[in-house]
């Protein structure tokens, strides 16, 4: 499903880090440049392949793997790396975080590293001692229910409430807030009986960037590039990874709604109408249990870690198509589902509408004047059908007009069908490369615009990102 956020999400982040750094005071951010991130999934040729692209990167300590107790090695291990001419250097020193790492020794690590470090790891507020950091990085980009899981209506944190206790805990240090656009993942008895789960996520990528705009935090963290494992990639499906077994739900999910959906104040950034559209493949009601068989284990189950059935949280997720205009001039927006069709008065800029999801085909108009000046299909149904046997809480994005098409690599499609209960899941990409001409309200618009390419939105990423992209990726 996913055309994922894909590139528009960085073109659009860069473009909103630019307006943000309008709205904040200028004595407050003077010392740092304002600066959107990527997380990446570790490669160990990030740094040279940065370096041939001109782009600036920083390692993220995951200490799932390192352990707090070697703050030393951490920093010698630094010190290697910010030789490295793609190091992201930030007022004269190299710019570290890290997913987790609350009690690592950071004077000894200093220390190791003996140049000037500016840490931002993902201490927490109240765990970890904040008097020893640079800056600091909150993970949870998602509604939770404070134990890393959705909310519940006793224990429900909006990712607002994570921000102001950072920005308690840091005091005038620079926050590196998450922006994040999905979360689910569902690693059964097919993959490795994992994790189970979902976050709130429906409209969250469009809401987290206005959010990030009236709070104008000194550097933002997409959540993530390629970690299709947790469905919270932006980056494209093409791009070489290894398969964790997250191909099961991610094939054919591309996600490309971008960060142009967050663009809703920055209107002079939108230059052509476009709509941006995601959903699920099936309604929440769809029942897998039959052939997405879950023996759970009392180990898991006292992990917390494991569920059977539908993914924790499954009911915090509407059953609704999402849909982002970003509109040079008012428009009438047009969303059919399964046949049932709905219309709204869109504004120019940008703005966010929903519609109950139903079965069958989906398709998305704008008109102007009566006349339809956008109109298409989405190249994917939505399914009474479990997609491969298994319970698929992942959306699918589009856009009108078209993005590039992003099937799963080999890498994923290779052990795609292992593990699976059914004999219906194949695997290789199964979307069309092009959708049935729209035949709904108003017919086929005017004239068809094509929307940019792949290499075009990398272009521009170029011009306007400046110091925005910038990845890092996890050691
Ligand atoms: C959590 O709070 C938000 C904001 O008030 C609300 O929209 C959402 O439904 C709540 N979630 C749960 C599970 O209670
Ligand atoms: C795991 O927990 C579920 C939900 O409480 C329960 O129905 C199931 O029997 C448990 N399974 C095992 C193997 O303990």
């Amino acid at each position: 499903m996913r055309f994922r956020f894909s590139l528009l999400a960085t073109v659009l982040a860069a473009a909103l880090a630019g307006v943000t750094a309008r709205t904040t005071s200028v004595e407050e951010r003077a010392s740092f440049p304002r600066m959107v991130f990527c997380h990446f999934m570790g490669v160990g040729f990030a740094y040279d392949s940065a370096d041939r692209n001109g782009m600036k990167v920083f390692i993220s300590y995951d200490f799932n793997w390192w352990n707090t107790g070697q703050g030393a090695q951490i920093g010698s291990h630094m010190a290697g790396y910010a030789s490295r001419p793609a190091q992201l250097f930030i007022n004269g020193a190299a710019f570290i975080s890290s997913f987790a790492g609350d009690g690592v020794d950071v004077n000894a690590m200093r220390s190791a590293a003996g140049i000037p470090i500016m840490f931002v790891p993902n201490f927490h507020p109240g765990q970890g001692n904040f008097d020893v950091l640079d800056g600091a990085l909150n993970w949870l980009g998602w509604p939770n229910n404070g134990n890393n899981k959705a909310p519940t209506p006793g224990a429900n944190i909006s990712v607002a409430a994570g921000d102001a206790s950072y920005r308690s805990a840091l005091g005038s240090k620079p926050y590196l807030a998450p922006a994040s656009a999905w979360f689910s993942t569902h690693y059964g008895p097919e993959v490795s009986y994992s994790k189970n789960w979902v976050f709130p996520s429906d409209l969250l990528w469009y809401q987290r960037w206005n959010d990030l705009l009236a709070l104008g935090p000194e550097f933002v963290e997409i959540v993530t590039w390629n970690d299709y494992g947790e469905s919270h990639y932006v980056g494209p499906l093409s791009s070489k990874h290894q398969d964790d077994g997250a191909s099961k739900w991610v094939n054919d999910m591309s996600v490309d709604f971008a960060y142009k959906a967050g663009a809703s104040s920055p209107n002079s950034f939108i230059t052509s109408d476009q709509i941006i559209y995601w959903y699920r493949p099936t309604l929440a009601s769809l029942n897998c249990d039959a052939t997405d068989t879950t023996a759970n284990t009392p180990a898991n189950n006292a992990s917390g870690n494991y569920f059977e059935g539908r993914p924790d949280g499954w009911q915090t997720m509407q059953d609704a198509i999402f849909v982002v205009t970003l509109l040079t001039s008012p428009g009438t927006l047009t969303v059919t589902s399964g046949g049932k069709t709905q219309t709204f008065n869109a504004p120019a800029g940008a703005a966010s509408f929903s519609v109950p999801m139903a079965v069958g085909q989906q398709s998305f108009a704008l008109a102007r004047n009566g006349v339809n000046v956008l109109a298409a299909n989405s190249l994917k149904d939505i399914s009474n059908v479990c997609p491969c046997g298994l319970y698929n809480f992942d959306a699918y994005t589009g856009s009108v007009p078209p993005n590039f098409i992003d099937p799963l690599g080999p890498d994923g499609l290779n052990s795609l069908v292992a593990g699976l209960h059914v004999s219906t899941c194949r695997p290789t990409p199964s979307l069309p490369t092009s959708a049935p001409p729209y035949t709904g309200p108003g017919g086929q618009p005017t004239g068809i615009v094509y929307g940019p390419g792949l290499r075009d939105r990398i272009r521009r990423i170029t011009v306007m990102g400046e110091d925005s992209e910038i990845f890092h990726f996890v050691a």
